[in-house]
């Protein structure tokens, strides 16, 4: 049997980049020579190993058949007589093709490392189109390598185009689509994610909720998905300032009403979700915090619940600075000074003051009221 190191690690290697994970494909072995070597199978649909001490994964060359919609529905073909070539052929771009042997020697067969010299994402063969998830790969190695200088080739945004038209994508399961998305909003330029999907006529089958981006003026988008990026890693972060632009012609209700079901139809995690509503609710007020008066404050640090759950505040003001990125924020110092202020007023302070029932909560009120009134500069 032979060895290669395959996909994104040979890739990323001549990239330059870190390899995080390791891929390997094995020619001419099968299942049993593989157990007896001690390699640990997994799953059932196709025939991967799991290294006993790397706990990397090794495939067994195989070659793949669509028999149905989405991305399960596949027929796979591993046999010891399945060549190196047949399984690249199956991939989806010529830059993840490629292949390494033990000894270093670069098998590509489809000219991968001229498209990475090009800056090209190309799809290898037409089989590209059995898989919908490539449309959503694709944007997303777009987002990943766009400051490389990297485009997706004509023909291949094409074949994403064909994809997008037929009933295809509407089989992608919701953790396969949200994985990329996810993943995409993480990447340095998430923009491009977008962008591609939008021009493909992908965005308004997957994302539609995301389409009125395309009606704010580019400059805007712009700016605020680059200050989002600059500001923070986080792809919650980036998620909530593109909910809340893509959101901005709507009433708050009615901004909610359509971020929720969203979130919910990609099952997005839930703190995804809350940052993205609370954003798109309070990113006004925090904006305009100095401007608030004292009773409009503090139903600001109420209506977040501030004082329980402080930690809110931290991602909430980076995506608000993403929304608002001409002016510094005053909220971004007051608010936590203001806020470590309120935390110290102690109900039972007051009590030991004699204040007791409706009175008790009437000072409370008035003394974080006067707190609110008055903000460091
Ligand atoms: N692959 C493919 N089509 C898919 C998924 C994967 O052709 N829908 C192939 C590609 O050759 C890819 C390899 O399987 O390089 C490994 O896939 P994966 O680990 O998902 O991606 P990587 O290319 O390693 O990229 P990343 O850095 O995003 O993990």
């Amino acid at each position: 049997m032979q060895i290669y190191l395959v996909g994104g690690a040979v890739r990323d290697q001549l990239l330059d980049y870190p390899v995080y994970d390791r891929d390997w494909v094995v020619v001419g072995a099968t299942p049993q020579q593989m157990l007896a070597q001690g390699f640990k199978p997994v799953g059932s649909e196709f025939p991967v190993f799991i290294h006993p001490d790397s706990g990397e994964e090794y495939a067994l060359a195989r070659t793949e058949r669509k028999s149905g919609k989405g991305y399960t529905g596949f027929q796979y073909h591993a046999s010891p007589e399945v060549t190196l070539e047949e399984d690249l052929l199956r991939r989806d771009l010529t830059i993840n093709a490629m292949a390494q042997a033990e000894d270093g020697q670069l098998i590509d067969p489809y000219q991968g490392r001229q498209d990475l010299e090009n800056r090209l994402l190309r799809h290898v063969s037409p089989a590209f189109s059995e898989d919908p998830l490539r449309v959503l790969r694709v944007a997303r190695f777009a987002a990943r390598y766009a400051h490389l200088g990297f485009k997706v080739a004509d023909e291949t945004l094409a074949l994403m185009c064909e994809l997008a038209a037929t009933d295809e994508l509407h089989h992608l399961t919701a953790e396969r689509v949200w994985k990329e998305l996810e993943r995409a909003l993480a990447e340095p330029s998430p923009l491009v994610f977008f962008d591609l999907l939008q021009r493909c006529d992908a965005l308004a089958v997957l994302l539609p909720e995301l389409l009125p981006l395309y009606t704010l003026p580019r400059e805007q988008l712009e700016q605020s998905v680059a200050k989002s990026c600059q500001l923070s890693k986080q792809a919650d972060v980036r998620f909530a300032v593109l909910l809340s632009l893509a959101t901005e012609a709507l009433e708050t209700e009615q901004a909610s009403a359509l971020i929720e079901p969203l979130c919910e139809r990609l099952r997005s995690p839930k703190a995804f979700r809350e940052l993205a509503l609370l954003c798109r609710r309070w990113h006004p007020s925090l904006a305009g915090f100095k401007q608030l008066d004292d009773s409009e404050r503090l139903a600001l640090i109420q209506g977040l619940d501030l004082l329980r759950r402080p930690q809110r505040l931290p991602p909430l003001l980076l995506a608000c600075q993403a929304l608002h990125p001409d002016h510094p924020l005053p909220a971004c110092q007051s608010l936590p000074a203001l806020l470590e202020r309120l935390s110290q007023l102690n109900p039972k302070q007051l009590m030991a003051e004699g204040f007791k029932g409706k009175a008790l909560g009437q000072e409370l009120q008035a003394r974080q009221l006067q707190l609110c009134s008055a903000l460091d500069d």
